[in-house]
């Protein structure tokens, strides 16, 4: 007998349904604690690369593998019951060969159990994301800044400032939705370009920094809830919890130096011997 959970989780063909309908809310985590509590809130989780900056205190993405992805694969899959996790593929894990892609993405959706997973690059990346999703991996694609690039790109800036890149821009985007990406990722670029490529594509776009003219929104948690010691211009802090946190750990700490923090004696009160 199959045990199936009540819940079902969303697929990456329900993500695509949503082209043009309800914005698709996204978020990263890379826990298994906060995913619980994104999963009451979010269609999509992605377990982004990000979490090399943001957890690891590394400079970019760059150093980040594909075991480091799994590990908190796993903790997000463990957390979380209803929305599509998608995990990333790190810098190295799928540029050489489209053989070496599809080892390493099935690789990820076999041992984490997440739902799909995500590229970054446009025209470069369409023959693998075709060859990935011919063979049952669903794929989200990431065009505009692409952060895994950036020792080419020099610098995490807005993408298509000039007009005139506006054309290399939108090929990206139609070659990987023809390709057969389930979703766009759009980073960093300006509202009139976002409209033109989620007018032009059949799958939904998903915008970090890129206006609402998207079919979607993700951003990094840890941006929005104040925790990232340096965030894009683009972030809204939702909830500022660094200062918070300090707060507390300077109370406790204050309390152990006063030797006043409660202790075991406060929660398991001796019993009175009896007579
Ligand atoms: O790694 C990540 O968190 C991402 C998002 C910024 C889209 O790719």
């Amino acid at each position: 007998m199959s045990v199936q959970s009540e819940i079902r989780r969303l697929t990456a063909p329900d993500i695509l349904a949503r082209k043009g309908g309800e914005p698709i809310v996204c978020l990263t985590s890379y826990h298994a604690h906060t995913a619980r509590i994104l999963d009451n809130h979010c269609d999509l989780i992605l377990v982004g690369d990000s979490l090399g900056m943001v957890m690891h205190g590394l400079e970019t993405t760059v150093p980040v593998t594909l075991e480091m992805m799994m590990l908190q694969g796993h903790a997000v899959m463990r957390g979380s019951k209803r929305a599509l996790v998608v995990i990333d593929m790190p810098f190295g894990s799928y540029e050489a060969s489209k053989e070496q892609a599809f080892m390493n993405a099935a690789r990820v959706l076999k041992e984490t159990g997440c739902g799909a997973v995500k590229l970054e690059g446009g025209a470069r990346t369409a023959e693998t994301i075709r060859f990935l999703c011919e063979r049952g991996v669903p794929v989200m694609a990431h065009v505009g800044l692409t952060p895994q690039a950036i020792n080419v790109l020099g610098s995490f800036r807005a993408q298509g400032r000039e007009e005139a890149d506006w054309g290399r821009i939108e090929n990206d985007a139609l070659a990987v939705a023809q390709a057969g990406a389930f979703s766009l990722v759009i980073e960093a670029v300006a509202e009139p370009l976002a409209r033109k490529l989620t007018a032009a594509v059949a799958i939904p776009t998903i915008g970090i920094g890129a206006s609402v003219a998207c079919d979607g929104q993700i951003l990094v948690l840890e941006d929005m809830l104040g925790l990232s010691p340096r965030v894009p211009k683009f972030v809204k802090r939702y909830t500022d919890l660094g200062p918070s946190i300090d707060q507390a750990v300077a109370e406790y700490a204050a309390e152990v130096r006063a030797r006043t923090f409660p202790t075991a004696a406060h929660v398991y009160p001796m019993r009175a011997k009896k007579p």
